[in-house]
């Protein structure tokens, strides 16, 4: 692989300790990708940061490179981690909030932003062609499909060692040869892309292709239906770039579609049967949106939705999770969903932490929220748009 001189100084050791073990392993992942050289990166985003995920031995890496003297030499934001930062809510389990700790304070040493969010484009909004090494699944698929930048998938260790050599391979998603889409898929349903199509459109791409979509014959999409879609074919199919028609910046990608696929609403339907449990409103259900993390336009829309109800019913539970860096900044909303009962949780999420106390359902409308619940937590989970549930699970 082609280094330059900078470079071979970082890899020998010049620039201490922690560059150079963030050089080695960064220059190995490279050549095993076939990477002719590195590239640097304006902004990084570390995921594999929750202590329930990663457990000591993560935490033990993590403090171990900030020990090293790792520093991050890019601008970094950081994943939501298994701890509610506010303690406002009492929902997740706070047997783990010593391990977390002991991450944060390494991330935030090393000079990671304590954003704890996995929606980092909107923090810091990607530019058309710039690379990034980001390592939430749900932001790579954003930042490509949506802003045109240029990320892999990264994996959580490699992104802490990016930011701090602020370079990662040249491979990958960061060529344009290799962002091309092979397979249309025609869209057929008439309805709005909300969150629930998008949902349901993510999941079924995920699961139905392997290469590279081009999507179409879609009308009107919100920003929430283009984020729960892409955020759920990149859980179930490791989507790093959905082209969307009309969406993704037509200088980003190129078209070879030798295959096509029509996708309408009996086929999403049926398939929405087989994924999701139906609803059933006795026994404990958590009624769950945030995943990814609500935007504050997201978050205004669920309080004026609420407004309507006087409460949550009995058996309900309603968790919302958003960045902790808008703590100060949403105080008003958080006010009054907490009126209603509604617990906010910041810089944490349901996926990445574990509940006290086991539902009998979840109801959400996140895709990836649905698919995870069910394949690492063993939880029954229904899929629902965000105006249903509230809805479902909410009095008059
Ligand atoms: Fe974010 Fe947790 Fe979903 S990290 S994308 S809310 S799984």
């Amino acid at each position: 692989m082609f280094l330059t001189k900078l470079e071979e100084k970082m890899l020998s050791g010049e620039y201490g300790e922690a560059v150079a073990l963030a050089m080695k392993v960064i220059v190995k992942v490279g050549e095993s990708l076939g990477a002719e050289k590195l590239v640097k990166v304006r902004h990084v985003h570390v995921s594999g940061v929750s202590y329930s995920n990663i457990g000591e031995p993560g935490a033990r890496f993590i403090e171990k490179l900030a020990r090293l003297g790792g520093r991050v030499s890019v601008y970094t934001t950081s994943n939501p981690t298994c701890v509610d930062l506010y303690g406002l809510t009492r929902i997740f389990d706070e047997k783990l909030v010593m391990g977390q700790k002991k991450i944060n304070s390494a991330l935030e040493k090393m000079g990671i932003s304590s954003s704890y969010t996995c929606i980092p484009y909107l923090i810091n909004k990607p530019d058309v062609g710039e690379h990034l090494a980001w390592g939430e699944s749900n932001a790579v698929a954003m930042a490509n499909s949506v802003y045109g930048a240029r990320t892999n998938r990264e994996g959580g260790p490699l992104t802490l060692l990016a930011a701090i050599a602020g370079r990662t391979s040249y491979a990958g998603l960061h060529l344009m040869e290799n962002r091309v889409a092979r397979t249309l898929v025609e869209y057929t349903v008439s309805s709005k892309l909300d969150d629930y199509w998008g949902s349901l459109l993510g999941l079924y791409i995920g699961d139905n292709i392997s290469d590279i979509p081009f999507v179409k014959g879609f009308g009107e999409a919100s920003f929430l239906g283009v984020k729960e879609l892409l955020a759920s074919a990149a859980a179930t199919g490791s989507h790093g770039l959905v082209v969307l028609n009309g969406i993704t910046p037509r200088e980003s990608y190129s078209l070879d579609i030798n295959e096509k696929i029509v996708v309408d609403e009996k086929e999403l339907r049926n398939y929405k049967d087989k994924i999701s449990t139906q609803y059933d409103s006795k026994g404990y259900v958590l009624a769950y949106v945030g995943c990814p993390h609500l935007t504050l336009n997201e978050l205004n829309k669920l309080a004026n939705l609420v407004s309507r109800y006087t409460r949550i019913k009995s058996n309900v539970k309603f968790l919302v999770t958003i960045p902790y860096m808008y703590k100060g900044v949403v105080d008003d909303i958080v006010t009054i969903l907490r009126k209603k009962g509604i617990e906010v949780a910041y810089g944490t999420c349901p996926i990445v932490s574990r509940l006290r106390e086991k539902p009998d359902l979840v109801v959400t409308n996140s895709g990836k929220a649905l698919f995870y619940l069910k394949k690492l937590h063993g939880l029954e989970v229904s899929l629902a748009s965000i105006e249903n549930m509230v809805k479902e699970v909410m009095a008059k």
